[in-house]
């Protein structure tokens, strides 16, 4: 299976139970947040990368003149399409739109099934210059946690390709042509069993990330304020939005 069946055999099985797969998902401050950076005008156009079932383009809706949803899974856009003006079934790595036509660019969780160098190309040829992108993606805090955290990550989703510490994502943007120009962190407290009930892994594989954190270093269950009850464990996981611009 290459990753792209990977992802769309993942999320078939999570669409249903999507927009209550985590506490993040439909975060209010997290998508406020991702909606005041990308600082939209009306009359401009925003590509929401990987939509999902659309729980970010749908904070764009009526705010900018369109509002274009791309992804890969016919199962998770399903519902996300009452939310965009246009949705687009393509990869993120070969965008079916001309260059220079997009003002704004929003992409929550989907680069890390990516092919980095090609969507971030893409991104950076499909904006106008001037154009922004506002990425939103779990990071790892850094070294100390990094071995966990990926690990856990990998066994929750394994059509996961991509695993950032904060720093990766700006220095690939770099490269691609974009500058950084905002970085935010955000934390997220999360139930364990409720990120791991998302309807995709079976029950030994749940019990696999339950028993990854148990056995985490002490630097992980410090740096993620992981606390276990009798039944479920809590994890603060940390979110990093970066703001990049085309170079003018
Ligand atoms: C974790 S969901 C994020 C959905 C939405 N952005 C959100 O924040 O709620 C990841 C999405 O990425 C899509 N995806 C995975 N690989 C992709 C690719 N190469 N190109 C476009 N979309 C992709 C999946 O189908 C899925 O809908």
């Amino acid at each position: 299976m290459d990753n792209k069946e990977k992802a769309l055999k993942h999320f078939k099985e999570r669409s249903r139970s999507y927009d209550r797969s985590s506490r993040w998902v439909s975060d209010a401050e997290l998508l406020g947040n991702i909606f005041s950076l990308t600082e939209i005008a009306e009359g401009e156009t925003l590509l929401d990368l990987a939509t999902g079932t659309g729980l970010v383009a749908r904070c764009f809706r009526g705010k900018a003149k369109e509002v274009i949803g791309l992804d890969i899974s016919t199962d998770m856009t399903r519902s996300a399409s009452a939310h965009v003006d246009r949705m687009i079934l393509s990869p993120m790595e070969a965008i079916p739109l001309d260059s220079g036509s997009i003002d704004a660019c929003v992409c929550r969780q989907g680069l890390q099934f990516s092919n980095l160098p090609k969507a971030l190309a893409e991104v950076a040829r499909v904006l106008k210059p001037g154009g922004r992108a506002v990425f939103c993606h779990l990071n790892a805090y850094g070294p100390e946690d990094r071995a966990d955290a990926f690990k856990i990550q990998a066994l929750r989703n394994p059509a996961r390709v991509n695993f950032f510490m904060p720093g990766d994502l700006e220095a690939a943007l770099e490269a691609s042509g974009l500058s950084v120009t905002r970085n935010v962190r955000h934390l997220s407290r999360e139930s364990v069993n409720t990120w791991i009930g998302h309807g995709a892994n079976r029950p030994e594989e749940r019990e696999a990330i339950r028993d990854a954190y148990r056995a985490s270093s002490p630097e992980f269950k410090r740096l993620h304020r992981v606390e276990t009850t009798e039944d479920d464990i809590f994890d603060t996981m940390l979110f990093l939005l970066i703001r990049a611009e085309k170079k003018g």
